[in-house]
């Protein structure tokens, strides 16, 4: 039986996917475990408090509760790295190697570990961004995501460590907020328009970038998991596409919703990020290999981001 350990589990990404884990093993099948003091979000199942970067207790609470794979998500994203490099890189790079080195002493099934975008730099081409192509990221995020996708490679060729992977685009959904990436302007963007009606936004209008909505992404991540061995080729990490839009068009987007909405652009240092990064991905490997089809285009995405967010509102 699977015995799953979701890391990061509080998270924007977490707090969804451990729900959806929970619904195929079972409530107690899948530990939710964070930095932060538990949540009652997640409280249907067990749960508990780590620092990933402490080996030792990760191992216990591997021991304690039998588990098979584990779903390693904490990280720091692409905007906060910025603010303290040097903390960035030890915490997503000390943690990742605490989770492959712990699998392959503890001959764990899988391993599923998150990539970005962000492993993509200047130099790489924009539109359709291949699998294989250049890349040269300069955030500290991009780069411990690239230096982490060929760990995970190492630990598959050399020690036969199931670790699985995407490069997701930007993730949106309405249940947790983001926790300091680039793209959350598109998931801060529906609360703005809902609370305000409008929206300062720190991207300039014409700014795409590849996104995918939560639904998606949770579809992506369970469907690699359960690919059979054979068929997952790609040992670094995938690239997986669903929607390319710029804050322009999401703000068209609104408006057919809500249509006093307006919106005006103050770019930060988050542009710079944005301008490093693909515009539109090419999954093709992941829609060979293992069959990857997205759902949710942008005006589905938005209504159910809208409707979602007033729901919540008026609980
Ligand atoms: P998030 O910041 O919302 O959540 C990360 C979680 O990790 C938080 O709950 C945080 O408390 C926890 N955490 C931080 N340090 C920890 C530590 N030392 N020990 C244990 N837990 C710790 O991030 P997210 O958006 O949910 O992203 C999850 C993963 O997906 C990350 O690896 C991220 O790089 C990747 N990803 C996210 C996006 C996106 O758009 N959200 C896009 C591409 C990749
Ligand atoms: N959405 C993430 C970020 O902006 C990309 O990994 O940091």
């Amino acid at each position: 039986m699977s015995k799953v350990l979701v890391i990061g589990a509080f998270g924007q990404l977490g707090s969804e996917l451990t729900t959806a884990l929970r619904n195929i093993y079972g409530d107690n099948n899948v530990v939710a475990s964070d930095l932060k003091e538990p949540q009652d979000i997640l409280s249907a199942g067990p749960t508990e408090q780590l620092d990933v970067r402490d080996k030792q207790t990760l191992s216990q609470i591997v021991d304690k509760h039998g588990i098979t794979q584990i779903y390693h998500l904490a990280a720091i994203l692409s905007a906060k790295g910025e603010s303290d490099p040097k903390f960035a890189w030890q915490l997503n790079m000390d943690s990742l190697i605490n989770v492959l080195e712990l699998a392959r002493e503890k001959q764990l099934d899988k391993i599923f570990w998150p990539s970005s975008i962000a492993v993509f730099g200047p130099g790489t081409p924009k539109q359709n961004t291949p699998q294989d192509t250049v890349m040269d990221p300069n955030t500290i995020y991009g780069i411990s995501k690239l230096a982490g996708e060929r760990w995970c490679a190492y630990y598959f060729e050399k020690y036969g460590v199931d670790v699985r992977s995407l490069r997701y685009p930007g993730l949106i959904g309405y249940k947790a907020k983001p926790g300091g990436g680039t793209t959350d302007y598109a998931v801060d963007i529906f609360y703005q328009a809902i609370e305000h009606g409008t929206y300062e936004c720190f991207l300039k209008s014409d700014t795409y970038l590849p996104m995918m909505y939560m639904s998606d992404a949770i579809k992506a991540t369970i469907e690699l998991m359960e690919a059979d061995r054979s068929k997952v080729k790609v040992r670094s990490s995938y690239n997986v596409s669903a929607l390319s839009f710029s804050p322009d068009e999401l703000k068209k987007e609104i408006e057919k919703f809500i249509p006093e909405f307006s919106m005006s652009y103050r770019p930060d240092f988050r542009q710079e990020i944005a301008e490093s990064w693909p515009s539109s991905i090419d999954d093709t490997e992941a829609r060979e290999d293992w069959g990857w089809q997205h759902d949710v285009n942008l005006n589905r995405m938005t209504q159910t981001m809208l409707d979602g967010l007033r729901t919540l509102a008026n609980h």
